[in-house]
């Protein structure tokens, strides 16, 4: 339950953990008339824009993916401009770590509508950064282990996405540009677009839909339009596709724009192949597509200073991170020898991250002088596989089937080749943090790994899927490796390529400024 320092226990029977209070007041009482949006016309070129993230996961508080990273850092880099009021609302998990819950701060409650439904909302929030961080309370929803799964996350995250544009009166802020993020928050634009925008305080709320994954894209049974979404007859053409509720496809109709976390994948998504059934509304929908490559945290990811590291390195020095691969062959029990290239994969053992095509040459390779070393969680029969492979190998192969953050960085700097073969990789981190610490990727050119991933600039690329043509350039990267003098140049090229979020949040910024034109 939420500790926040104004709640003092569960006293009252609600489903949230927080102090319901029966009035409802504004939390900004005095704010002045020209925060809404209806004012804001007039003044809008001196104001800040304001901008609110809708989304499933952030970090520093709960992360289960690459989307919470993004939250995190994106809405970071825009609130250190002056030209942004950030904002970010997330739901309130269980799960999020108690050091940051014990500082939230309680604002007071609502009740959200949703259907026949009338659920309790606690609404706390918490400044990191620059930018302000909203968390939805009820626990009935959210006082759960991990973030997803549930056979009710449909009504979960209906709820969630309802009281976003609740709780909107309650905190006296209407945003210029709503900014939803994957399928979790597709109702909020929808709900916006139908319902809320013939408010007046809504009317001018801009709509943009980011697709982190087009493979998830909350379907549902149409049985549940009105019962559990309150999408009624006229709207039903909205979120119908295929015979199903669609919630992702209902977003990308009712927002202003949509986009992608890399320009690759904007356009692999118009094809079938990578679109899981929706291309054809991506298509109809294109005029508003565009796709913006994802930057990560520079300052975390950083070789001389994470202090997770054995050792810290420059990238015009690399010496130390030899020790950072001595002793990660130590820790992993892996012969310390310091001429054995180490490859390295940090990634959910799940089909589309290439894991078959590594399944189905892993032996050709572990013939040449190399070791293995796997990180990641996923499906039962990939983690077995590795396991069992590991205990065949056990000079040659580490298998960790676990989810470690602090592993994980000491794999990415004690390793010298990075693999991610991915079918499809809507914009990848891994490859750009691997890059951060001076470690090679051999990549596939899908999504954001063909767009940040130059061959022999900063690493390997193959094209086709096909595990034979990975082997081979996996076999061209173990021989240059062995050219010291080259390949300290290519570690140098990879570990100083900018994935800060400098540049793409200027496109951001370019993108939300054209929605409010
Ligand atoms: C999803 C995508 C991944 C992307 C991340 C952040 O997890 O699968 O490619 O990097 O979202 O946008």
């Amino acid at each position: 339950m939420a500790t926040a320092k104004t709640t003092k226990s569960n006293e009252t029977k609600n489903t949230g953990s927080a102090t319901a209070k029966k009035t409802v007041k504004p939390a900004n009482k005095t704010a002045k008339k020209s925060t809404t949006n209806t004012a804001k016309n007039t003044s809008v070129a001196e104001e800040k824009k304001k901008i609110l993230f809708v989304a499933s996961e952030s970090t520093p508080f709960i992360a289960t993916g690459g989307l919470a990273e993004v939250i995190g850092s994106l809405s970071k880099a825009l609130a250190s401009s002056d030209k942004f009021d950030v904002r970010v609302v997330i739901p309130l998990y269980s799960d999020i770590k108690k050091e940051y819950r014990d500082k939230f701060t309680y604002l007071g409650n609502l009740y959200v509508h949703l259907a026949w439904r009338n659920q309790y909302c606690g609404i706390f929030t918490y400044v990191k950064d620059g930018v302000t961080f909203y968390f939805i309370d009820n626990e009935f929803y959210f006082k759960r282990p991990g973030c997803y799964g549930y056979y009710d996350d449909g009504e979960r995250f209906a709820f969630f996405s309802r009281s976003v544009l609740e709780i909107m009166p309650f905190l006296n802020f209407y945003p210029d540009v709503m900014h939803c993020h994957d399928w979790q928050s597709a109702l909020s634009a929808i709900y916006l677009k139908t319902n809320y925008c013939f408010r007046e305080e809504y009317q001018f709320i801009r709509a943009l839909f980011t697709i982190h994954n087009i493979e998830y894209q909350g379907q549902y049974s149409l049985d549940l339009l009105c019962d559990l979404f309150d999408i009624f007859g006229e709207y039903r053409y909205l979120v119908e596709y295929k015979n199903s509720i669609n919630l992702m496809k209902g977003a990308i109709e009712c927002c202003e724009r949509f986009s992608t976390v890399s320009p690759r994948y904007a356009e692999e998504i118009k094809n079938a192949y990578y679109a899981h059934g929706l291309e054809d509304i991506v298509r109809k929908n294109e005029f508003k597509l565009c796709g913006i490559l994802n930057g990560i945290d520079d300052l975390s990811y950083n070789c001389e200073l994470d202090s997770h590291l054995f050792a810290n390195y420059k990238p015009d020095d690399f010496s130390n991170k030899a020790v950072c691969k001595k002793e990660l062959q130590n820790m992993l029990n892996l012969p310390q020898n310091s001429e054995t290239p180490i490859i390295s994969m940090v990634s959910r053992l799940v089909s589309h991250k290439g894991l078959d095509l590594v399944t189905n040459v892993i032996e050709e390779l572990l013939q040449e002088d190399v070791q293995v070393i796997i990180l990641g969680t996923g499906d039962a029969s990939f983690e077995g596989y590795f396991m069992e492979l590991a205990k065949r190998y056990p000079d040659k192969i580490s298998a960790n089937i676990v989810f470690n953050g602090d592993l994980s960085r000491k794999i990415y700097s004690g390793s010298d080749i990075f693999l991610m073969p991915s079918k499809s990789e809507p914009c990848g981190l891994s490859q750009m943090i691997a890059c951060r610490y001076g470690t090679i990727p051999v990549v596939r050119e899908t999504g954001g790994l063909f767009d940040s991933i130059k061959p022999l600039h900063n690493g390997y690329t193959f094209a086709n899927y096909n595990a034979h043509d990975m082997l081979y350039v996996l076999r061209q990267a173990i021989f240059d490796y062995k050219n010291k003098e080259e390949w300290s140049k290519l570690m140098y090229r990879a570990a100083t390529t900018d994935f800060s979020w400098s540049h793409s949040a200027k496109e951001y910024e370019s993108l939300y400024l054209d929605m409010l034109k």
